[in-house]
């Protein structure tokens, strides 16, 4: 008894231990809207991943009635941090019922989720060709690979403009692509390797649909117009000069391939570069 109270009074904490499968521990929570958030969260040594790509992310989901057993709940997740970031960023949608963010928008600093560390994706550079221009097309959530591709240097090595839209329901969810791109203008990383004013290459153009804002409408209707060509003070899209990611709701995806497809861009992946590439925002 005497002896164990000695240890105790003497020993520093213990550390946590991780006790889930692929364990990394939440640094960091932000509530944007009642719609979404993001965290950071501690990133494995042994992650190696290029901008763009996603993860297999989660929590353990409820035990069994019969067994009792637990099984981890997991969903892609874009990684929105850039490849050199020692942590890990995640921008999520709250779905009530949903059930992996009706679980994870709970989560609080020191808490625990699962990553498997498998990177995957086709929104990387890798599946471009070169161009004069990227467009980076984001609707909701969508705009998290953007998130990491806009802090990545290469984006601004390989491009002389970049425009990045984004396209939301109301003017609240554009604020963590906003703050994110206002905070690049301050970042050392990227000033130190592309040069002072490199931020003046990147063109923002957020939209709102269903919540008045300095500017409305769909993405699609507005390239459709001209409007969103002329109000960024570029030609249209073609297929020497421009190229594409798109990450957002299905129905915006295939929208707006065939929008690009009508431009003239053909399809990429990392396997055979082309002119644009596509993937899915997370929904749940
Ligand atoms: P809208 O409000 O007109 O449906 P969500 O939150 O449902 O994923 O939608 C995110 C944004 O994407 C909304 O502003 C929505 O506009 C827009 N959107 C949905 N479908 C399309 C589409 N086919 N083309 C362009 N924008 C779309």
């Amino acid at each position: 008894m005497t002896e164990m109270t000695t240890v105790t009074d003497t020993a520093a904490p213990a550390p946590k231990l991780p006790t889930l499968p692929d364990a990394q521990t939440v640094t960091e929570v932000k509530h944007w809207t009642d719609r979404l958030f993001s965290f950071r969260c501690t990133r494995p040594a042994s992650l190696r991943f290029r901008s763009g790509e996603f993860v297999m992310i989660g929590l353990m989901g409820d035990p069994d009635p019969k067994t009792g057993k637990q099984k981890p709940l997991l969903r892609a997740y874009s990684i929105a941090s850039p490849s050199w970031d020692e942590e890990l960023e995640f921008y999520s949608i709250k779905v009530q019922d949903g059930p992996l963010t009706s679980k994870l928008q709970h989560i609080e600093v020191g808490d625990q989720i699962i990553l498997r560390p498998k990177p995957v994706g086709t929104l990387v550079h890798d599946a471009l060709l070169p161009g004069k221009r990227i467009w980076f097309f984001a609707t909701g959530t969508g705009f998290a690979p953007f998130a990491s591709l806009l802090r990545e240097p290469q984006t601004y090595e390989d491009y002389d403009e970049v425009i990045i839209t984004h396209t939301c329901r109301e003017a609240g969810e554009l604020q963590y692509g906003h703050d994110l791109i206002e905070a690049l203008k301050d970042d050392e990383l990227l000033n130190d390797v592309i040069g002072d004013g490199f931020w003046k290459k990147i063109k923002y153009y957020p939209t709102t649909t269903r919540e008045k804002s300095p500017k409305m409408g769909r993405i699609t209707d507005l390239m459709r117009k001209g409007e969103a060509f002329e109000d960024l003070g570029v030609a249209p899209i073609n297929p020497q000069d421009d190229r594409a990611m798109v990450c957002g709701n299905l129905a915006f995806n295939l929208e707006i391939k065939a929008m690009l497809e009508d431009y003239g861009l053909e399809e990429g992946a990392n396997s055979k570069p082309a002119q644009y590439v596509v993937e899915k925002a997370f929904l749940d």
